[in-house]
């Protein structure tokens, strides 16, 4: 079983500098929704048709799909040409799927349903229709009682045609000595000087080949092409529905999953509940019964059992089981959190493992640092980690106190149970048990007289 993907032309109506078929839907490209769904439904050998100017799909589309080919369009001269450049592995007995590589929303259930009717009907061809009452660009398929006659672009339409309520969807299966006979045939002798594909089921029609119409009782929108940000837009929509409705049917509690923008990599547990405004990105795993609370943007991070988080953001980060993070805390890139830990409000961390019951409640920013369990690390304390020029590490041990406003100065070591003084500037090691004070001591002045304006 082979599929050819057609994803050639720039798409110039985007408005955009990324190839039409390279702009994201929830942490994926379009084309890669399209090369997944033919997958999903069988098919093992996939060649997608790039443009001459193509070399950013085939980079984005290896890395995650390594067993893909390529064939390159030279130039756009339609549809039929696009499979024509495709066809180079077709062979006579393959079942072979064709679809485009800007409609996202094409699923492997509708692939294999489709699948079925052909081989039902043991057809040379299928093409894939969908109800569409009202005037658009989509082809207009004629057929009579399943039996293709003809599909009619919509710019080719005349007041001699019959209406039809039924459009081509684009998605098409071909026998495989069927698809490159008709491919020899078709010709661009329409008034677009362009090689239409829908020309193949209609050569074979006329061979006296079997060409059926699948019906499709999807909605129009599933087989919408991108072409405009406004298309993409409702695409990423259509998606975030569908991601929604996945998580929510495993237990996933969602208070308005409207404002809610899960990738479609993301991993989240039974028992979730997820507030409104929340953006899950990348390979976040989201573990049984967390809360993640509005305003929330996560992205490759890793929550675990029960955690809650309140108004965060966090990159590349673990947040321990039982773990409280927010409001407004900030979790760079390798920010590791233990079980039980509390990071407040206004809280950055970066590069930096906690302990398990560690507490930073308020105003602080650690970076660069190894902390041990049930720390507290008071407000306003920072680890001054960057000397201009190099980053340097900074160890706190178990049960450690940081007193309020301390500056460690690193490198710097605070021993097990050490003692941070409020206001200190830490710049040599505090052995274990030891007490660490760094500060002027206060001086009174008694009946200060204030200076006079
Ligand atoms: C095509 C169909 C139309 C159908 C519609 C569904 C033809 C002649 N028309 O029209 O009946 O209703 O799709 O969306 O087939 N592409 C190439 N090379 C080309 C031209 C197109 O690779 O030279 C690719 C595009 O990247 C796109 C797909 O083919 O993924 C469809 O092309 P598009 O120009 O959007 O076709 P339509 O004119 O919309
Ligand atoms: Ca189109």
């Amino acid at each position: 079983m082979k599929a050819i993907i057609l994803a050639a032309g720039k798409g110039k109506r985007m408005q955009s500098d990324l190839q039409k078929v390279m702009h994201p839907i929830l942490g994926k490209p379009i084309v890669q929704y399209a090369v997944e769904a033919a997958k999903e439904a069988g098919f093992t050998d996939i060649t997608v048709v790039i443009g001459s100017d193509g070399e950013e799909i085939k980079k984005g589309l290896s890395a995650t799909h390594k067993d893909l080919h390529f064939a390159i369009q030279e130039v756009a001269l339609g549809t039929g040409n696009a499979v024509q450049a495709g066809a180079g592995r077709i062979q006579p007995t393959d079942e072979v799927l064709i679809l485009c590589g800007d409609m996202p929303l094409v699923t492997s259930d509708f692939i294999k349903e489709m699948m079925q009717y052909n081989h039902a009907e043991k057809s040379d061809a299928v093409v894939a229709a969908v109800y569409l009452p009202t005037p658009s660009d989509f082809g207009r398929v004629y057929d009579e009682n399943g039996d293709f006659t003809e599909i009619v672009e919509a710019r080719d339409i005349t007041p001699s045609h019959t209406k039809t309520d039924w459009a081509n969807t684009g998605v098409f299966l071909f026998k495989g000595d069927a698809l490159l006979n008709a491919l020899g045939k078709i010709t661009n002798n329409n008034n677009q000087n362009e090689y239409y594909l829908t020309d193949a089921p209609k050569i074979l029609r006329e061979e006296g080949k079997c060409v059926k119409v699948f019906h499709t009782r999807e909605t129009l929108a599933v087989f919408t092409g991108i072409n405009t940000q406004i298309h993409l837009a409702e695409a990423v929509a259509h998606m975030r529905n569908r991601i929604n409705a996945r998580h929510m049917l495993n237990g996933v509690r969602m208070l308005d999953p409207t404002t809610v923008f899960i990738d479609d990599t993301v991993k989240i547990a039974r028992g979730v509940v997820i507030y409104p405004n929340v953006i899950l990105e990348g390979d976040c795993e989201i573990s049984a019964n967390a809360t993640i609370g509005m305003n929330t943007h996560l992205t490759n991070t890793k929550v675990c059992a029960n955690a809650h988080i309140r108004q965060s953001v966090a990159t590349n980060a673990t947040i321990g089981a039982k773990t409280e993070v927010g409001p407004f805390a900030y979790l760079r890139p390798n920010a590791v959190i233990g079980d039980r830990c509390r990071i407040g409000n206004f809280v950055e961390v970066k590069n930096a493992t906690l302990g398990d019951d560690t507490k930073m409640a308020h105003l602080a920013y650690i970076g660069d640092a190894e902390v041990g369990e049930n720390v507290n690390y008071g407000c306003g304390a920072i680890t001054a980690n960057y000397d201009g020029k190099n980053k340097h590490i900074t160890k706190i041990g178990d049960n450690a106190f940081i007193g309020s406003n301390s500056n460690l100065i690193a490198p710097v070591e605070i021993g097990k149970d050490g003692f941070v003084a409020a206001g200190s500037t830490i710049t040599n090691n505090l052995p274990p048990n030891a007490l660490g004070i760094a500060r002027e001591r206060q001086c009174i002045i008694p009946d200060w007289k204030r200076p006079s304006k």
